[in-house]
């Protein structure tokens, strides 16, 4: 792989496009609702700083020390360490995340397309809460709409990833990342003065012990995951763009305090409305789309304001799939030979296909149940809290125990000796341990 980020600072913007997107901003909130919330943002912000930032750290070492899609990666510095080629399994392994994914990540993201249009064109404007809530299950109902928009996103997602517009996207990320940021924050004012703030720091900041849940636990660490892009080979591929002097260590800190940052805003303003209006914490999927515009239909501009805050989650959205698409693309160009256009439509059919499992067990296929989840929540499920924290921790055991010492000191970059052998000790020990004990613990029947 020849192309590199032009700059460190091109590097952290587009890491953290793709750790920011759907995950921070849709998913945190609802995840934090059906999970009692202060207990799970604690157990959250843990799973990120002693795993999450150690395992990226060990995810983009590896990237960078082979240089090729992932499979080919693993079985490269395997080999050169002197170990089995078959840790290629774990690439694999990981693409199989990344294809169920971006699936289902496509449907969301078509949803703020959708909602993208309602706001332009004036739809909330003067509505109650409870219309907000009536137009969402209208919007949800009909799957028609959603497949247009399905098909929309996941187009001009791939179109992008074929033709490796990597120059024009990085571009537009230095204006579109921190505006956002700019976007939530005005929301989160808005929020503290209209909404009832209170209560909303309270449930997500304020643990409550008492509700201590396995579940929340494994659903905890598998967002700290999702959000973070780790555990499915999409940082890998980042870190094999990395130009030569980067350090790894200071950039993943900042790269995590923003992602953190972004769910947490988003958190304090859904959950301010939540209170405010009385609306339940637990609204699932929706919960975004059923709260936010109550805010855009209220406020001064509005209309303007949701239509803004839409466009920069859609690409927010873009440039996280983007993360997702490329690994898989690079892996059929570069072990099958196919030209990036055809990789690129083939991953674009294959997941466009799987995602509508997905869009049509919002209405269509609702009642279709597996062990009572729905397919949405089946695939969303298995990657977040089963494929995406396995990859983690063989990805973090690599690193650990496969590369020799030298050569990951070597690739981190990192001179001091104590922060070295803190991140050996993370992703050695704590990283695996934590994360079988999360797996042992959240899934003991008793
Ligand atoms: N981190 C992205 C988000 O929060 C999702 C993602 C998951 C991206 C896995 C790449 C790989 O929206």
């Amino acid at each position: 792989m020849k192309s590199q980020w032009s700059s460190r600072f091109t590097f952290i913007m587009a890491t953290t496009g793709a750790a920011v997107g759907l995950g921070n901003i849709w998913k945190f909130p609802y995840m934090a609702g059906e999970n009692g919330g202060g207990l799970f943002v604690l157990f959250y912000l843990i799973a990120v700083a002693l795993i999450g930032i150690p395992t990226m750290m060990a995810e983009i070492l590896i990237g960078r020390l082979g240089r090729h899609n992932p499979v080919n990666t693993l079985e490269l510095v395997a080999t050169h360490a002197g170990k089995t080629p078959q840790w290629k399994l774990l690439g694999w392994w990981g693409a199989l995340g990344l294809v169920l994914v971006l699936s289902f990540y496509s449907v969301i993201a078509g949803w703020s397309i959708g909602y993208l249009l309602k706001a332009w064109f004036g739809e909330f404007n003067g509505l109650s809460a409870h219309q907000v809530q009536v137009l969402w299950q209208h919007f949800l109902s009909n799957p028609y709409t959603l497949i247009l928009w399905h098909t929309l996103f996941m187009s001009i997602t791939l179109w992008v990833v074929a033709r490796g517009v990597k120059q024009g996207l990085e571009r537009a990320a230095n204006i579109m990342m921190p505006g956002l940021f700019f976007v939530l924050i005005i929301l989160l004012i808005y929020s503290i003065f209209v909404g009832d703030f209170k209560a909303a720091f309270n449930f997500l900041l304020m643990p409550n012990f008492k509700e201590i849940s396995a579940s929340a636990l494994i659903y905890a660490l598998g967002h700290a995951f999702f959000t973070l892009a780790i555990g499915a080979g999409a940082m890998l591929v980042y870190g094999a763009y990395l130009p030569k002097d980067t350090k790894l260590g200071s950039s993943v800190c900042i790269i995590a305090a923003l992602d953190v940052l972004v769910a947490l805003f988003s958190g304090l303003a859904i959950f301010s409305l939540v209170f405010k209006y009385g609306l339940p914490p637990e609204g699932g999927p929706g919960l975004m789309f059923k709260v936010l515009p109550i805010a855009f239909a209220q406020m001064p501009a509005g209309q303007w304001f949701g239509g803004l805050f839409f466009l920069l989650l859609w690409f927010a959205a873009w440039t996280s799939s983007i993360s997702m698409a490329e690994p898989l693309v690079v892996l059929l160009v570069e072990r099958r030979g196919l030209t990036r256009n055809r990789a690129s439509f083939l991953i674009g059919l294959l997941c466009w296909f799987l995602g509508l499992f997905a869009l049509l067990s919002f209405n269509a296929w609702e009642n279709i149940r597996i062990l009572g989840f729905t397919i949405f929540e089946v695939m969303a499920d298995t990657t977040t809290n089963i494929i995406l924290p396995i990859g983690g921790i063989l990805f973090a055991y690599f690193a650990g125990w496969v590369i020799a010492p030298k050569d990951a000191k070597h690739g981190l970059l990192m001179e001091n000796p104590f922060l070295f052998k803190l991140w050996q000790w993370l992703v050695r020990y704590l990283a695996p341990i934590g994360i079988l004990f999360s797996f042992i613990y959240g899934l003991w029947p008793f």
